[in-house]
């Protein structure tokens, strides 16, 4: 700028209140008929929502990408995985019940069986899965689902149910409901029970209930429609999320579980399915609590 050029850029600066925000900047230099710089002037924009919508959108896109590699390697691999697992199936049946043959093949089929439901995962991340929408209750699903839920959890963590008052029906496949509460429930299990989960309360909360999702929201969150929608919120009081992972929680394959106990495919899945249904998904994360919002399409 000194040397009389202007400066455009987008820079990091601080709030009053000590907050940070992202301010779109043009800078110039005033020049006296000498042709001295007088004074400079600027010209600027706080860019802050762009800035966050620019990086839900990049977010969604390399999700969408990663989705479409692995949902061709996966289908491909489901095929060469069902002649393995036959044929294991049909061997066992030739050789002698309980043999050490007949184990080896048993071992066969239960290492395919644990390939074949990450597969199934990788399916539904990559939204290959067919799904059947249909009009639903989502209290309906829920109460439904509210047992199976129960005995996953395990006795020691409570899990409650809220159901909001008078919701409307949405579209939705209840079966994907399902796969999505089962996902983020187990993970809020396993955050309640892992050691840096220190849970004062073990407990579990499934919420439903109507949002009006009005301008502001929808300038601050990519792919949201204004108007009446369904949020089912599912919270824990485990360990929480930190800062530094809340934007890779749905990377495919992101974990932070010990070797051989999570694929960190579960939320990938929940995000396929997610926008397979084009909902959206959030995560909110105070310490020691993760608040998951799905809100379903707008009520009919
Ligand atoms: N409720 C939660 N509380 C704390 N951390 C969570 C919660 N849900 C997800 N996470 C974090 O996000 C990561 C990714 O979750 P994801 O479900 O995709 O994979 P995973 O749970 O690690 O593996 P898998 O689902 O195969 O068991 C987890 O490893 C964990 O660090
Ligand atoms: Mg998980």
């Amino acid at each position: 700028i000194t040397s009389g050029n202007t400066w455009k850029g987008i820079l990091i600066n601080k709030k009053k209140d000590g907050s940070l925000y992202y301010e779109s900047a043009v800078i110039f230099p005033i020049k006296a008929p000498s042709q001295d710089i007088i004074n400079y002037a600027a010209v600027k924009r706080d860019v802050t929502n762009e800035k966050i919508l620019e990086d839900q959108l990049l977010q969604s896109q390399k999700l969408e990408a990663v989705g479409q590699l692995a949902g061709g390697i996966a289908h491909d691999f489901n095929n060469i995985l069902t002649a393995i697992n036959g044929f294991a199936a049909l061997s066992q049946m030739k050789v002698k019940k309980n043999s050490s043959i007949w184990h080896d093949l048993k071992s066969i089929q239960e290492s395919g069986k644990r390939a074949a439901d990450l597969i199934r995962q990788l399916l539904a991340f990559s939204r290959k899965q067919i799904i059947e929408p249909r009009i639903i209750e989502i209290n309906v699903i829920l109460s439904e689902l509210e047992k199976m839920l129960k005995r996953l959890i395990g006795e020691d963590v409570k899990l409650r149910t809220i159901p909001g008052e008078k919701l409307g029906p949405i579209k939705a496949d209840p079966s994907q409901i399902g796969q999505i509460l089962i996902n983020l429930v187990l993970n809020a299990r396993d955050s309640i029970q892992s050691k840096a989960g220190t849970a004062r309360e073990k407990k579990i909360t499934i919420q439903t209930s109507e949002r009006f999702l009005d301008q502001s929201f929808v300038q601050n969150h990519a792919g949201c429609n204004t108007g009446r929608h369904i949020l089912i919120s599912v919270s824990d009081t485990g360990s929480g999320i930190s800062e530094d992972i809340i934007g890779k929680v749905f990377d495919p394959f992101f974990t932070t579980k010990e070797k051989g106990e999570g694929t960190g495919l579960g939320l990938s899945t929940v995000y396929g399915i997610v926008k397979q249904n084009k909902c959206n998904i959030f995560v909110e994360s105070k310490k020691g609590e993760v608040r998951l919002l799905q809100f379903t399409g707008p009520v009919p």
